[in-house]
């Protein structure tokens, strides 16, 4: 594809609003900010689990949770469909009755954050304890509604057993402690209400929408120096040469070169990104 000068502002305009409007519309995704305390939950990606074991005779009931607070739950293979949560599930419980002698049987599957309806709240402290909490929540089961309260400690350290607190057929308290439990940046920003958006983002993990309308800035102050480079450059090759046409275009010998060279980069990227899948087919290289 070759992009035609004159097209070529349009051209970053659509790529920024296309970039500024992905931004905009993020949901839930791991980075957290309230109370002026910054947290990149990142790093807690993957499902993890937490436990509790009643005995209530002559059975024993098994509570069973597994979670990813950042993504839905991957289906377990080799379980039944209905003994699973529905897909888009982050957290599930399950409740299992064992009995001596005789097959573990689920008696219930329960839900308790669903990505279409996280609705995600937060509460943070700083000192004397640090840590951040968040609330997520599920659909209702058993005309409750479900929910799931994740209290995540500050421990540098390193990440502990999530631990199954309690659950009273409505909200799962879980504890957890992992350094994704301290906060990135601490205080002296805008103050969390009051939405102050001086659009720095100097930081690498500055506030979402800061960050936001930081890049939509970005992009129009590239646009308005693409602008004023192609009208002054014409307007220099008119006085100067007396061009007329394509000739106006400042430098364009280069600018012809670059599209050319965008489909180089472009081809460097996917080969790099490629070499697994193309050694599993015999080193064959699809052109
Ligand atoms: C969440 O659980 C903790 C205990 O783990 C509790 O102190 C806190 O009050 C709970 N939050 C809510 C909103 O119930």
């Amino acid at each position: 594809m070759i992009i035609r000068p004159r097209a070529f502002p349009f051209f970053i305009l659509t790529l920024a609003s296309i970039l500024t409007n992905a931004d905009d519309t993020t949901p839930f995704d791991c980075h957290v900010t309230v109370g002026g305390l910054t947290f990149d939950l990142t790093s807690l990606d993957r499902e993890y689990s937490a436990s509790r074991t009643r005995t209530t005779p002559p059975t024993t009931m098994v509570d069973s949770l597994s979670f990813n607070i950042c993504n839905d739950l991957k289906p377990q293979s080799g379980v039944a469909e209905q003994d699973q949560c529905p897909t888009g599930t982050r957290a599930c419980l399950t409740k299992t009755n064992k009995k001596d002698s005789e097959t573990d049987r689920i008696v219930a599957v329960i839900p308790l954050a669903q990505t279409k309806i996280l609705d995600p709240k937060y509460s943070a402290s700083a000192s004397p304890t640090k840590y951040l909490s968040i609330l997520l929540k599920g659909p209702t089961y058993s005309l409750l509604p479900q929910s799931l309260n994740l209290t995540l400690f500050c421990d540098s350290e390193g990440i502990s057993e999530p631990k199954f607190v309690g659950y009273d057929g409505s909200q799962l308290d879980l504890e957890w402690s992992a350094p994704a439990g301290c906060a990135v940046v601490e205080g002296d920003k805008s103050p969390p209400s009051g939405g102050g958006n001086n659009g720095e983002d100097g930081s690498k993990d500055g506030e979402e929408k800061d960050v936001g309308s930081g890049v939509g800035w970005f992009f129009l102050a590239l646009i308005l120096a693409f602008m004023a480079y192609f009208g002054l450059g014409a307007y220099y090759n008119y006085s100067t040469y007396g061009a007329r046409g394509a000739d106006l275009i400042p430098h364009r010998d280069f600018w012809k070169e670059v599209p050319y060279m965008l489909a180089d980069v472009v081809s460097h990227l996917c080969s790099s990104v490629r070499p697994r899948r193309t050694a599993s087919r015999g080193g064959y290289i699809s052109v």
